[in-house]
């Protein structure tokens, strides 16, 4: 028989200098497995004689305790080397400053929109907002749109179905942001500033007209509103919109839900075939307004002898072409791509009244 000493310190050495776990595991089927040394010399205990096995016997014992006791801390220190080795490896900076993607665009609607938002709500204007199907009340009657007015013929108007039999009016994909006006009334009460972007839509297509369009709506009521502060207002506006001085010039008008109306043009130059805001003596139409009609404010739930209020209409997509310089109504809603990279807006840049 081997002496128990060399057999220890043969594996005890083996396991200390192996290089990897697969030597270990080869070092522990030579020792510990089946057929290894170790268990082996255990067969032999059973021909000694009763003190032979059980000295020798304890022997063994230790020393398959020990072999096992040294792989298994040699197996523990491999995992941990690699568990450090991984560490290292796959170290990442998460100081580093990430890559930018950009993930699509602002819409320039939708950037004027919200430029718009900003610098109302500085001035005290609240965003109101109507659905975009319209009742025929809503839309026409309570904006003393009597039901003769040319506005409401189909040319102009898309009417929902009705069902056969069905006798009520039909609901309008309404054709201005006016009804948001009775709207935010009955809701809120007087006094009360609001503002109302949203969409539009008339039977019109050619190159400056899209069957779906945008406008803002604006309405201030209060007990001596008057023509003046709407005047303010608009130049205050325009003025923080285009980031100029920009006068205006109101012409007398019709609109059945305002008295007086006025169309309203703001300043401009054309030089060279390119359209200059806030400077120049021509001039371009952007907004229909007035003092609101009394029977509006009625119909709003408003008592006219009590309260007055300036309300105007603007159309948003004209004033994104007017600043960022856009040609062609069209291709605002055509979806191409390289039209939507080359006039959009990053996602992060959130228009503010000082940043535009
Ligand atoms: N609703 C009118 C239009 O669409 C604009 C307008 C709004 C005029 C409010 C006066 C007052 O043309």
């Amino acid at each position: 028989m081997i002496p128990l000493d060399t057999l220890r310190a043969r594996y005890l050495e083996g396991i200390r200098a192996a290089a990897d776990e697969a030597a270990l595991e080869e070092l522990r089927l030579a020792a510990l497995g089946k057929k290894g040394e170790v268990a082996l010399l255990m067969r032999e205990l059973g021909k000694m004689s009763p003190e032979e096995r059980q000295t020798i016997g304890k022997s063994l014992n230790e020393l398959k305790d020990e072999i096992d006791a040294l792989l298994r801390a040699r197996k523990a220190a491999f995992a941990d080397a690699a568990l450090d080795e991984r560490l290292k490896a796959e170290w990442l900076d998460v100081t580093l400053p990430g890559r930018p993607r950009r993930m699509g665009t602002i819409h320039p609607v939708s950037q004027v929109m919200e430029e718009c938002s900003a610098i109302f709500a500085d001035m005290g204007f609240r965003v109101a907002e109507g659905p975009q199907i319209e009742t025929d009340w809503y839309n026409f009657d309570a904006l003393n749109i009597a039901p003769e007015h040319p506005a409401r013929q189909e040319h102009d108007t898309f009417f929902m179905h009705r069902a056969e039999g069905d006798a009520r009016p039909p609901h309008v994909l309404r054709t201005h942001t006016s009804p948001v006006q009775i709207r935010a009334m009955l809701d809120q009460g007087a006094p009360i500033r609001v503002i109302a972007p949203g969409r539009v839509y008339r039977m019109d297509m050619d190159q400056t007209h899209t069957p779906m369009f945008h406008q803002i709506e604006g309405m201030a009521i209060d007990r001596d509103i008057s023509m003046a502060n709407l005047k303010w207002v608009l130049e205050e506006f325009f003025s923080a919109y285009f980031g100029t001085k920009v006068k205006t010039r109101f012409r007398a008008s019709h609109f059945p839900f305002t008295e007086p109306s006025a169309e309203v043009d703001i300043q401009c130059s054309w030089v060279g075939g390119q359209l200059k805001v806030g400077e120049g003596d021509g001039w371009l139409e952007v907004l229909g307004s007035g003092m609101m009609h009394p029977k509006v404010l009625q119909a709003g739930g408003i008592d006219p002898n009590e309260w007055q209020g300036f309300a105007f209409g603007m159309g948003i997509d004209r004033m994104a072409m007017l600043k960022y310089g856009i040609p062609d109504l069209r291709a605002f809603f055509e979806s191409d791509l390289r039209w939507l990279r080359h006039y959009g807006f990053g996602a992060l840049d959130a228009p503010s009244i000082h940043a535009g």
